[in-house]
């Protein structure tokens, strides 16, 4: 599908690997100059290499939830045009409610939503310059249906639906569309690092435990980082031009609710 974007910039924060990584791709796939952002500039650049074959890759190192990123965002993009904004930080504690400290709670607000409305802030001015600028954040299946023992996200990923419908409604008459993608269990280094540690703990291999957690999916097992970044693409991009304040579930079925 032709996704109407060929010629425009994008931004992907959190894009050295994982569901960020899937999504610059894609997006260079359909012709648009990509910039990737991660707090390491050794992985960041093996990234950039990886995904030069498939067009214009520039990098930038910055830490989303340290408050000198907005002076790192700024210095990079000056007064440029931004047609896309997407922000693919993010993750979860897996601790009980009584495990959870303030920091734990506050290293995961700065991750989940102070990171995404920093880089969001920044930036909107020159997404403001595009034509039909657009912002996509990455939601949760637990933004809509809570998961036990993962309190923090809980709250913080349900604080992203929040953000993108405010956002939506405040930014539509700049002509900026505003909305998240929910991925369900996805194959990244967020559940292959959780796998290990889990297995580790139980004596059994990290194959097993994300056998056990597919059992919970519908379609029987988690999602590839491409299958949530096709969907993100077509979000982001004018084939969903009158899209906005929407939050799209890419989860194999594993929410339960009705909306
Ligand atoms: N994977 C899942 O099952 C799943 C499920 C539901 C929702 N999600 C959401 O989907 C999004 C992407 O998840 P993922 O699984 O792709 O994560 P991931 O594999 O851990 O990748 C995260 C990316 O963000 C970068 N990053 C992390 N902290 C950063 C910071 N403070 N500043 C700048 N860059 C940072 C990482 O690189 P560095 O570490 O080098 O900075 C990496 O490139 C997150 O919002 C997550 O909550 C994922």
């Amino acid at each position: 599908m032709d996704l109407g974007i060929s010629g425009r910039t994008a931004f992907v924060l959190g894009a050295s690997t994982g569901i960020g990584y899937a999504i610059a791709r894609q997006l260079l796939e359909a012709g648009v100059s990509v910039t990737i952002a991660s707090r390491h500039n050794v992985s960041l650049t093996t990234a950039a290499h990886r995904l030069s074959e498939f067009g214009d890759v520039a990098t930038l190192v910055v830490d989303a939830t340290d408050e000198s990123a907005s002076a790192t965002l700024n210095n990079h993009f000056k007064d440029d045009t931004l047609d896309m904004l997407v922000v693919a930080i993010g993750g979860s504690i897996r601790s009980t409610f009584d495990e959870l400290n303030d920091t734990d709670w506050e290293a995961n607000y700065a991750l989940n939503v102070l990171g995404p409305v920093r880089a969001i802030r920044t930036l909107v001015p020159n997404l403001r310059r595009s034509a039909s600028g657009s912002i996509l954040l990455l939601g949760a299946a637990a933004s809509k249906m809570p998961y036990k023992n993962q309190v923090v996200s809980n709250v913080h990923k349900a604080g992203t639906l929040a953000l993108v419908k405010t956002l939506a409604l405040e930014f539509a008459d700049d002509g900026i569309r505003v909305n998240a993608v929910a991925p369900g269990r996805t194959k990244t280094r967020l559940w292959l690092d959780r796998a290990a540690t889990m297995a580790a703990d139980r004596g059994c291999t990290p194959e097993q435990i994300l056998e056990e957690f597919s059992q919970e999916i519908p379609i029987g097992r988690f999602a590839e980082p491409e299958e949530i970044a096709s969907v993100a693409a077509f979000v982001v991009s004018e084939r969903a031009s009158y899209m906005t304040g929407q939050n799209i579930s890419v989860d194999g079925g594993i929410g339960r609710g009705l909306l």
